[in-house]
């Protein structure tokens, strides 16, 4: 059945070429009309034979035969008509699939050409824009998102706790009233405070009981590892983006002095200031000092 349809395909094909080749022979072979003509009007010119039009057949037959065959010679245009078909080039071979498919392939237009050349140079000035933007970032609470990518993995990406304490939700107000303490616990972490005897490393009046020293597990220090200024930042992080402090409200102050933009504070650590010594400089500020020591309870208002 197959070898069947395969044999009717081929001849097929095989048909349809040869008639292709012959169609295109016949239209090449064919003498014009006025060619003819005017070889018949050379002959009767040359030879004075039967100069009638209709009758070619009888000059070739007629009695004066040589000089028809003279006259012949110097006809230059019928052989002329003749030698193409000599020369006639082989009919075009029909395109093979392959070939046809790519002759009719859909090709890049030119205006997506254009846009193509300029993608190197948008890479480039998207890539610049991307890093400068980076550059860029400043402020306690700016470098306190990036610095709190170090924290995220024990107290939770949004601060909701993890291996780590909360922070969300205004639990980590509830154990550091003052930043201060905040500060000086993460400077030095849960191993210091552990090996310098101090168990309420924050508000000991603390809404629903104390956090004591290890009693959650091991919180490493950080002084050393990170700069003063970024471990500023990532602590107004976790108060004010995660904790829910309200610089508006109730920590106005010590947003204001710790943790907004323009923070005195903040622009003298970058500038190589500790917050150890950090008191010495500024007001009513609690000492943070070089290592641990007890939490306390919430400042009183002042009016
Ligand atoms: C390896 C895990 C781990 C990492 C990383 C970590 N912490 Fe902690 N953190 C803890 C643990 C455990 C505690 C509880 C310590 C204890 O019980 O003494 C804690 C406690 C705290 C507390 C006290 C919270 C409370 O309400 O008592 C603060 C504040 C804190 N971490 C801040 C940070 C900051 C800021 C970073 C990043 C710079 C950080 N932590 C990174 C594990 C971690």
């Amino acid at each position: 059945m197959h070898k069947f349809i395969a044999r009717n395909l081929n001849s097929s094909v095989e048909d349809s070429r040869v008639r292709l080749f012959a169609v295109y022979r016949v239209s090449v072979t064919e003498i014009p009309e006025h060619l003819l003509q005017r070889s018949r009007e050379r002959r009767a010119a040359l030879g004075g034979g039967d100069a009638s039009p209709n009758t070619p057949a009888e000059t070739t037959s007629s009695s004066s035969a040589p000089v028809s065959a003279e006259a012949a010679v110097p006809s230059g245009p019928a052989p002329r008509a003749v030698a193409p078909e000599a020369a006639a080039p082989p009919p075009p071979e029909p395109d093979s699939f392959v070939v046809s498919r790519y002759r009719s392939r859909k090709k890049v237009p030119a205006w997506a050409m254009a846009g193509l050349a300029l993608l190197p140079i948008w890479m480039f000035m998207y890539v610049r824009s991307v890093t400068a933007q980076a550059e860029e970032a400043s402020g306690p609470l700016a470098i306190g998102a990036e610095q709190y990518a170090t924290c995220a993995g024990c107290h939770g990406g949004n601060g909701q706790g993890g291996v780590g304490y909360q922070f969300s939700e205004g639990e980590v107000l509830k154990t550091f009233p003052n930043i201060e303490d905040q500060l000086r616990y993460v400077l030095y972490g849960t191993g210091a405070y552990n090996i310098a005897g101090v168990v309420n490393y924050g508000n000991p009046a603390r809404e629903g009981g104390p956090h004591l020293t290890g009693e959650r597990g091991v919180m490493p220090g950080f002084a050393g590892a990170i700069t003063d200024y970024e471990l500023l930042g990532a602590v107004c992080y976790e108060r004010y983006s995660l904790g829910g402090a309200d610089p508006d409200g109730d920590y106005a102050e010590e947003f204001e002095k710790w943790c907004a933009e323009e923070s005195e504070i903040f622009v003298e650590l970058q500038g190589g200031a500790a917050l150890a010594s950090i008191h010495e400089t500024h007001e009513s500020i609690i000492e943070i000092g070089d290592g641990p020591a007890d939490g306390s309870p919430p400042m009183m208002m002042e009016g």
